[in-house]
């Protein structure tokens, strides 16, 4: 399995990831993860990348193809799910160059739909773990103990590109430049809309749906 989950900053991308991957056994890729472990351990990239995070701009499309390329390459034989990438309509054709070249493509797209109103309410409240990378939510998805991580009973902490200037920097970016790759894959693959305005556990029950009904009948 190949697959896209496309959506908003703060749409649910990296928690219904999470669930995703667990499910059909997966690996989770997330470029803003990746970035932000490069930036974490002071790498070139990292330092390179950190400037365009802080203000809620995209990281310029050479940086990000290059990154995900290497780390698409060591993806285990059941797949892959994506999440942050691609953002742009070029970062999407970059990929599907690259996974051609060995014979593969993507196999379905998700694209997860929610309003910005919603997403400025998810992004307030978001709380992260900075050890796992659980991710939490102060009203919608609690942790058992206020401010510490179920997994591993870390201090959370608030991403600091979630501030309300840079939310609004990055929907805009997200609309000028990450909506039209949902154009470019129903152009191409096949792409599942699913409606994220609901809760945790009912976007999740949408997704399932939709993938196990698409691997099955195209494995029948
Ligand atoms: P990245 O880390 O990818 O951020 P993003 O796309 O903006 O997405 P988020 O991680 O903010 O949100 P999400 O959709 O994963 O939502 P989450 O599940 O956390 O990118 C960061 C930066 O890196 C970018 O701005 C850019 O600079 C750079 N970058 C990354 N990839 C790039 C690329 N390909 N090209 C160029 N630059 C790139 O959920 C959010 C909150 O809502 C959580 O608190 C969660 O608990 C809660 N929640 C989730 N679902 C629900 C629900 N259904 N109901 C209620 N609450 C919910």
């Amino acid at each position: 399995m190949r697959i896209v989950l496309l959506g908003a900053p703060g749409a649910g991308k990296g928690t219904q990831c999470k669930r995703v991957v667990a499910r059909y056994g997966l690996l989770h890729l997330s470029s803003g993860d990746i970035l932000r472990q490069e930036r974490d351990a002071g790498s070139e990239l990292g330092r390179k990348a950190e400037i365009y995070m802080d203000s809620g701009l995209l990281v310029p499309d050479e940086i990000i193809v290059k990154m995900m390329a290497g780390a698409i390459s060591k993806a285990p034989a059941s797949g892959f799910v994506l999440d942050g990438f691609p953002r742009t309509v070029n970062q999407a054709a970059e990929l599907d160059k690259s996974l051609a070249s060995v014979g593969r493509r993507i196999d379905a797209v998700l694209n997860l739909k929610v309003d910005d109103r919603v997403i400025t309410e998810r992004m307030g409240g978001r709380r992260s773990c900075p050890r796992c990378g659980a991710v939490y939510h102060v009203e919608n998805l609690k942790p058992k103990v206020e401010g510490i991580c179920d997994n591993d009973g870390t201090e959370l902490v608030q991403r600091p590109d979630d501030s309300p200037d840079v939310v609004a920097n990055r929907l805009k970016a997200y609309h000028a430049q990450t909506e039209p790759v949902v154009g470019y894959y129903r152009d191409n693959n096949t792409v599942y809309d699913v409606d994220a305005n609901k809760d945790v556990d009912e976007v999740s029950a949408l997704i399932f749906g939709k993938l196990d009904a698409h691997f099955v009948v195209r494995d029948a």
